[in-house]
């Protein structure tokens, strides 16, 4: 099965229909979309009512899914510098103390001693190691990195724990604040009871499903797709979702990094973002008995070539925004989305300028704790965003701006408004093991 326009349609929100340019449509043209859908829906209820409910129980469909795409080669020029991992850094898996959590890349550096095994990472190290072990652009590694260290880190020692933090208190595993809902293979904080960074069989499920009826890759459309299906179950289903634009960015920039840093080879320049690749990656290993996907220590695969040059903030939101976020919009998202204004540089200004609003929030310490941060954060990131690089406007930070990055502190969800959760969902990854097998459609606690 191909995955054609009106099937892309049949999973888009009625939601779409306010922002018919970011579909690089006109309105009637949405309209007719969802006429379509309704038709399709008639036709194929099983396809539309959940694109991929057909597949969930049908252990063959998924072993056939992931024979169907296996094999594809990186093709390009290859340098051998870029092969991974290096001499001198070699594979082991994490142990019952070492700190692992939402995101497979660092997951992966760990394990390979680019980051510090036991999931304790400093700024510098972060900056270091995504430039080494996958060509991370600095601009990019130092905004992820900036923000971690603010709202789940320690300021004194620019220092975050991967997953879960000393006492379950702040790490990467801390939600909603660069961690987020609508991840492409993770389930939200509230439907997963908490477990926000356990690899998501059914998610992966769904993402091979789709790879297999588009390219056979996992290239931008086809993670278009997954987050669309991702969003839809997400607005439907989690009363909490909150749309918060530094972690939303996060997120859907996430998508994109799938073919932007985990292709074999660099993507665009004939790097395949192949099930091979992928699935060692994201930790993904296909039980074929069961059709489950186990979730096991982050490993590259063998002969992997990291990207030739690198993948930095303007350009990942560039693809964020304009070639995954469109497929499903989640409002309010960024101040300017929707009107002419809208451009990525704005975002990171919004994103730089925000600070200012954002931190006392987080931190949630004292005046001089907030200003001390302040000042790090914007210290940091002035370099790569500033008036020299991006040319955001550093002398603008106006307090009455509070609401560009947290707007609307008290409706639900938000790092300050979160359900709550079983605490023994929130501690770090546990591997070789499954989670997740069907939708959580209500809290999955027990
Ligand atoms: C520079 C420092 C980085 C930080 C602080 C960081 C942080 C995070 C966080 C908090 C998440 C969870 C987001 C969510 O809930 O959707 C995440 C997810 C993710 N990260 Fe990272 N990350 C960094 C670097 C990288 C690198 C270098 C890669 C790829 C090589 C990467 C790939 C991903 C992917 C693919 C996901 C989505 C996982 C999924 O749900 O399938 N990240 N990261």
């Amino acid at each position: 099965m191909k995955f054609n326009l009106a099937i892309a349609g049949a999973v888009l929100p009625s939601l779409a229909l306010g922002f018919p340019q970011m579909m690089g449509g006109t309105r009637e043209e949405m309209l007719d979309m969802l006429k379509e859908r309704a038709e399709l829906e008639k036709r194929e209820p099983d396809l539309v009512s959940g694109l991929l409910n057909t597949v969930g129980g049908l252990v063959k469909t998924v072993v056939s899914d992931v024979d169907g795409i296996l094999g594809s080669v990186a093709g390009g020029l290859l340098n051998p510098n870029d092969k991974r991992p290096e001499p001198g850094y070699t594979f082991q898996a994490p142990g019952a103390g070492d700190s692992r959590g939402p995101c497979p890349g660092l997951n992966l550096l760990a394990n390979y001693g680019y980051l510090p095994r036991n999931g304790y990472v400093n700024f510098g190290q972060i900056l270091d190691a995504t430039a080494r072990g996958f060509n991370m652009g600095t601009d990019l590694a130092t905004v992820l990195g900036v923000f971690s260290v603010l709202a789940n880190g320690d300021l004194a020692t620019e220092s975050f724990y991967l997953g879960a933090g000393p006492g379950n208190v702040g790490g990467l595993n801390r939600h909603s604040t660069a961690e987020a809902d609508i991840s492409p293979n993770r389930e939200d904080y509230y439907n997963g009871c908490g477990d926000n960074h356990h690899l998501s069989s059914y998610r992966f499920k769904q993402n091979v499903a789709l790879a297999k009826a588009g390219s056979g890759k996992f290239d931008m459309q086809v993670m278009a797709q997954q987050y669309a299906l991702n969003a839809d179950f997400s607005k439907k289903n989690n009363p909490f979702l909150y749309a918060f634009p530094f972690p939303q960015i996060v997120s859907v920039a996430a998508f994109s990094f799938y073919p932007s840093f985990f292709s074999n080879g660099t993507f665009g320049a004939g790097g395949v973002p192949n099930y091979e690749s992928v699935s060692s990656i994201i930790g993904a290993q296909l039980d074929k008995t069961t059709g489950e996907f186990k979730y096991v220590p982050e490993k590259w695969p063998e002969n992997w070539y990291r990207r030739s040059y690198p993948y930095g903030a303007v350009q990942a939101l560039t693809d964020g925004f304009t070639q995954i976020y469109p497929s499903n919009i989640v409002v309010p998202g960024v101040a300017q989305l929707g009107t002419a204004n809208f451009n990525v540089t704005n975002v990171l200004c919004d994103v730089f300028q925000g600070i200012r609003s954002i931190t006392p929030l987080i931190i949630a310490g004292t005046e001089k704790d907030a200003a001390t941060a302040i000042s790090w954060a914007l210290g940091k990131l002035d370099p790569v965003l500033g008036i020299g690089a991006l040319g955001c406007p550093s002398s603008v930070l106006s307090p009455d701006k509070t609401d560009i990055l947290f707007p609307s502190a008290s409706q639900t969800g938000g790092p300050i408004n979160s359900p709550s959760v079983q605490a023994s969902k929130a501690g770090n990854n546990v591997y070789n093991k499954v989670y997740f097998t069907t939708k959580p459609t209500s809290p999955a606690c027990s």
